[in-house]
């Protein structure tokens, strides 16, 4: 008999037998059944940056909630909201730090949605409401909502609802490994960035609102970061044609790469607007944010326009406190830092697995790393999606007691497996020697099927 869905909590697979968890502590997990697992995931999905259980956040939150949890953002503000909206706005990178505001809200997706809002509303404000289209990537995932897919290049989580957004202009991703030019860095003068003044001709910027980007890639093709100079050329080009710079920093933002924000790897380049989730709540709290920078925001001032966006729990004030806390242990615990350290010594030890037959590429930036898996190393030939390669790996890994991120398609939205790794910010040598040492068990074993 197969697995059996639960009667009444659906989850999304119905053929997977989904463990129930019962505590998590540093980098690990358990399950009710006493099982431990590694999570080199940061909570299955890029999120947890100080590790599971740090009591002192949970203790925080505790405080806030006997005070009071919740009133809407839109009648009262609260103090933590204020205070959580400085200390992001002194962190942010480059140009916007202390020249920023922020607004704070439930999920990537809302963040996210909520950045291209307010895209628009500042080019309608500003008397050109002809922009509204928002260039993405292909192999780019910026949410989960119908408006958010339009943009989102993840096809396997967009077809489907095609009928239902406004499909935006896509440019191909940066991914020098599988380069859609076929040509390589840097004699291809970063062609793929330059693909965006293309379409940028080619569709009119009197229509072009904004271009979104994450600087590393995550869900979509496995730990995949811009080469360098890429985000440097983007900002020109957008500066050029009067079109906003999205920073989608959902899973890169807060120390994750090894630096506060993702983007603050391409020297000199600043967003107009980030959007930040995952990692600046360490997965303690539902909560995501929009910086953008004053000049954005002015023209809304000026003409006394409420921002049109908002959802009733937006600026919780537990959630607020939570995420304050866990800012301030990554800066006491010098995590970021530790991220850039680690990492590296991360993607020096994953680059062994380029011994096994499957393994075609390696690649990172700080703990946000990740491979991929081709049927033939020389051609890059992936395995038939069909025979889902990266979810295979994921299970024998599972049942080695090793969390990891299965990414499929990365290739041409269909075809392509790669493994994305991102553990806790706290993780130890011994630790990522663990998880190496795993992975080259679990991809062993599965080569043996092959044969
Ligand atoms: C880059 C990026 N943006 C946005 C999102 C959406 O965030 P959420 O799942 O919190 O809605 C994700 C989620 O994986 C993401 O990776």
């Amino acid at each position: 008999m197969g697995v059996q869905p639960h009667p009444y909590a659906v989850h999304r697979s119905w053929d997977r037998e989904y463990r129930v968890i019962a505590r998590t502590e540093g980098i690990y997990l358990y399950d009710t059944e006493g099982r431990r697992y590694i999570d080199a995931t940061g909570g299955s999905s890029v999120v947890v940056t100080i590790g599971h259980g740090v009591m002192e956040v949970v203790d925080a939150m505790y405080e806030q909630a006997k005070a009071f949890s919740f009133y809407p953002a839109h009648a009262f503000s609260n103090q933590p909201f204020r205070e959580l909206s400085e200390l992001l706005v002194k962190l942010a990178p480059g140009a916007m730090r202390d020249n920023a505001k922020v607004w704070v809200t439930c999920t990537g997706t809302d963040a996210v949605d909520d950045a291209v809002r307010l895209a628009r509303q500042y080019w309608v404000e500003k008397g050109v409401p002809s922009k509204y289209l928002v260039v993405g990537r292909w192999q780019a995932f910026h949410g989960n909502n119908i408006a958010v897919a339009g943009f989102s290049g993840i096809t396997q989580r967009r077809s489907i609802f095609q009928p239902m957004f406004v499909d935006m202009p896509h440019i191909p991703p940066a991914y020098c490994y599988r380069c859609y030019f076929e040509l390589s860095y840097p004699a291809c003068r970063l062609k793929c960035a330059r693909s965006l003044e293309s379409i940028i001709r080619q569709v009119g910027p009197e229509y072009i609102a904004a271009f979104i980007a994450e600087p590393v890639v995550g869900a979509a093709l496995g730990a995949v970061p811009a080469p360098p100079g890429y985000f440097q050329l983007i900002r020109e080009i957008c500066d050029r044609y009067n079109v906003l710079f999205i920073a989608d920093e959902v899973m890169t933002g807060l120390g994750r790469t090894g630096k506060m924000w993702g983007i603050e790897h391409w020297d000199d380049v600043t967003p107009d607007i980030i959007a930040t989730a995952k990692g600046i709540t360490s997965g303690y709290t539902p909560l995501s944010a929009i910086i953008a920078r004053n000049e954005v925001w002015q023209p809304l001032i000026d003409h006394n326009s409420p921002f049109k966006a908002g959802h009733t729990l937006n600026a919780n004030a537990v959630s607020c406190v939570g995420v304050i806390a866990v800012i301030r242990y990554l800066q006491k615990h010098g995590l970021v830092e530790r991220c850039a350290e680690i990492g590296k010594y991360m993607l020096e030890r994953l680059d062994t697995l380029r011994q096994h037959a499957i393994i075609g590429d390696v690649r990172g930036l700080g703990l946000m790393v990740g491979f991929e898996m081709v049927r033939d190393k020389a051609t890059k030939e992936p395995f038939p999606p069909q025979m889902g390669m990266a979810r295979k790996l994921e299970e024998e890994a599972f049942q080695r007691g090793l969390i990891t991120y299965p990414c499929g398609g990365n290739v041409d939205g269909y075809a392509g497996d790669a493994i994305l790794l991102a553990p806790p910010l706290i993780i130890t040598r011994e630790q990522v020697d663990e998880i190496v040492d795993i992975l080259h068990e679990s991809i062993a074993a599965l080569e043996k099927q092959l044969l």
